[in-house]
């Protein structure tokens, strides 16, 4: 049995308007970085360089928006990874 990480980082009792990206959300009980003795051994550099492009994308490019309607995003599939095969943006 494999447990999903991701699906229990969407948990509304949890975390109010899942689907919502919200930076300034402050529950801390995630599991993007896993638990226990495996808990990831990058996650301070990740969460560091995650800090660094978020910034970056915010101040350089305030009014980013996607170049589309969401729904209309196609998400890769057969792995356990899941991403947008494309992500057209355009600036506000
Ligand atoms: C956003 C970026 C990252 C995410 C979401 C992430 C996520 C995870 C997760 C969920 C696990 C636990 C897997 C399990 O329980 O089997 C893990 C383990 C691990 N991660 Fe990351 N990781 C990230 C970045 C990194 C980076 C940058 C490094 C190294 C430079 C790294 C190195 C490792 C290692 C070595 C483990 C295995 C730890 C062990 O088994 O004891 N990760 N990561």
């Amino acid at each position: 049995m494999i447990a999903s990480f991701a699906g229990a980082n969407f948990d509304p009792s949890v975390f109010p308007d899942p689907h919502t990206m919200d930076l300034r959300r402050e529950t801390a009980q995630h599991l993007a970085f896993g638990r226990g003795p495996h808990y990831c051994l990058g996650a301070n550099l990740a969460r560091m360089e995650l800090q660094e492009i978020l910034c970056v994308l915010v101040r350089r490019l305030p009014g980013l928006t996607l170049a589309g309607a969401a729904e209309d995003v196609r998400w890769t599939s057969g792995s356990i990874i899941i991403r947008p095969a494309r992500l057209p943006v355009r600036k506000g």
